[in-house]
C-alpha cells in the first residue's frame, strides 16, 4: 500500500494508566492488573525500560461499569513522572470539573519538578451520571466542544502569554500572569472522533486520540482532520487506541480475545452502551466515539479489539506499520495483565516496528 503521508518519525508508543481499577475490558477474566501506585511505578520503569514514549492516565469522578476505585489524574501522574526518567506522562482532563486557571497552575509546577515531561489530554466527557454525582451541569455534546475549545485556547494564553486577556462565553482572564510559566509547552493531546472533535483538533490541539478502528476508519478520520487543519494554517498529529494481544502463535492470541468475550459482563457492557449513547451518539451527526459499537466491541471500554494488534509480534508489527501508512503517529495501547505484556510488547513488538521503519526508509531512499 503506498504510503499516505505517513511520518519519517518512528511512530510512537503509549499505554494506558490503569489507575481506575478493573483494568480496560469489562469481563470477568483473569487480568494481572492493579490501579495500586506501587504496581503502577513498577509498570511505568518497565514502560520506559523498554522503549514507550508516553503513559495516559485516566479521569474518572465515579463507579460505573467495572470501575469501582478511581485514582485522580494529576496527581497520579506527578506520582509516576517522580519515579521515572524519560518516560512522558498525559494527565487526562475533564474542563467543567477543573478550571483553567487551576490546571494551568497545577501543571506549571509539576512542569517544573519533572524536567518537563507532562502533558495534558482534554476529554469532553461520555459520563452524565458523573457529571450530576458532582452536581456540574450536562452540557449538549457540541456544547461540551465549544467549552473544551475555549478551555485549550486558555491554556495556550495562560502557558505562553506574559500577561492574559480573555473573554470568552465559559471563561474570562483579566491581565492574569502565571509565574512560573511551564519549562516547556505541555503538548496538548484531545480524545474524543465525533464531527466536533475533529473540527476542534483541526483548529486547537497538538494530538488527536480516537477510539480503536480499522486503517480504512482512520484514514476517513485523518483526511478530514488534516483538510481542515490546513485551512486553519495548523497541524494535528493522530493517536489510535488499540487493545493489544501478542502471543507466540495467532491461535494462541485469538483465543485470549475469545475467552475474554465470553466471559464479558453483560449487564456491565448494556449499561456502558447505554451511557455512552450520552457521547458519541449524543452528537448531531452521530459519528463520534462508539457510535457503531458492537457488543464485542464495548467490552473494551475504547474499541480497542477493532484495530486489531491481536497476534504474533510480526503481524502486530506489519498492523502498526499498516496504521502508519495511513498517518497514524501514536499508538496507545491497552493489555490484559500490564507489568507483563508491557515488557513482552516492548522486547517483541517494537524493534519488530523499528526494523520495518527503516527498511522503509531505505526503500524511499534507494527509490
Ligand atoms: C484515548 C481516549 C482517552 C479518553 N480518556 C477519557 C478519560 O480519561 N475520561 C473521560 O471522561 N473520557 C475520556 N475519553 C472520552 C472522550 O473525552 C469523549 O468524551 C468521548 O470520546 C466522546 O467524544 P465524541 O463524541 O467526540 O466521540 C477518552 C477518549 C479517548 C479516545
Amino acid at each position: 500500500m503506498a504510503a499516505h503521508g505517513a511520518s519519517r518519525e518512528p511512530i510512537k508508543f503509549a499505554y494506558w494508566v490503569p489507575n481506575v481499577s478493573g483494568g480496560l475490558v469489562i469481563s470477568s477474566i483473569e487480568q494481572r492488573t492493579s490501579w495500586d501506585i506501587d504496581y503502577n511505578r513498577k509498570l511505568a520503569q518497565i514502560a520506559e525500560s523498554v522503549g514507550f514514549d508516553f503513559a495516559l492516565t485516566q479521569i474518572r469522578f465515579t463507579a460505573g461499569y467495572g470501575a469501582d476505585n478511581q485514582h485522580e489524574s494529576v496527581s497520579f501522574s506527578h506520582a509516576l513522572l517522580a519515579a521515572t526518567e524519560r518516560l512522558q506522562v498525559i494527565a487526562a482532563i475533564l474542563p467543567g470539573p477543573w478550571h483553567p486557571a487551576l490546571l494551568a497552575k497545577q501543571i506549571a509546577t509539576i512542569s517544573h519538578l519533572t524536567e518537563a515531561r507532562i502533558h495534558v489530554n482534554i476529554v469532553s466527557g461520555w459520563f452524565r451520571g458523573e457529571f450530576h454525582a458532582i452536581g456540574e451541569p450536562w452540557l449538549d455534546h457540541d456544547e461540551r466542544y465549544r467549552r473544551s475549545e475555549e478551555f485549550i485556547r486558555v491554556l495556550r494564553g495562560v502557558w505562553g502569554e506574559e500577561s492574559f486577556d480573555f473573554q470568552g462565553d465559559f471563561y474570562r482572564f483579566h491581565d492574569y500572569v502565571l509565574k512560573p510559566k511551564p519549562l516547556a509547552p505541555p503538548l496538548i493531546f484531545q480524545g474524543g472522533s465525533s464531527r466536533a472533535a475533529r473540527d476542534m483538533a483541526a483548529r486547537a490541539s497538538d494530538w488527536y486520540f480516537t477510539n480503536g478502528n480499522t486503517p480504512e476508519g482512520i484514514r476517513a478520520q485523518v483526511d478530514d482532520i488534516r483538510a481542515k487543519a490546513a485551512g486553519h494554517g495548523h497541524s494535528v498529529k493522530i493517536g489510535v487506541n488499540a487493545f493489544a494481544i501478542a502471543r507466540d502463535s495467532e491461535a494462541e492470541a485469538r483465543a485470549v480475545l475469545d475467552q475474554i468475550v465470553e466471559k464479558a459482563i453483560p449487564e456491565a457492557v448494556a449499561g456502558f452502551h447505554h451511557e455512552v449513547q450520552n457521547a458519541g451518539n449524543a452528537s448531531p451527526e452521530r459519528e463520534g466515539n462508539w457510535a457503531k459499537s458492537t457488543f464485542e466491541d464495548l467490552v473494551q471500554y475504547n474499541d480497542g479489539f477493532k484495530t486489531d494488534l491481536i497476534g504474533t509480534p510480526r503481524q502486530i508489527a506489519e498492523r502498526i506499520v499498516a496504521l502508519k501508512d495511513v498517518g497514524v503517529d501514536l499508538v496507545l495501547l491497552g493489555f490484559l495483565h500490564f507489568q507483563e505484556e508491557v515488557e513482552f510488547f516492548g522486547k517483541n513488538v517494537i524493534p519488530l516496528v523499528r526494523e520495518l521503519e527503516a527498511r522503509r526508509l531505505e526503500n524511499a531512499s534507494a527509490a
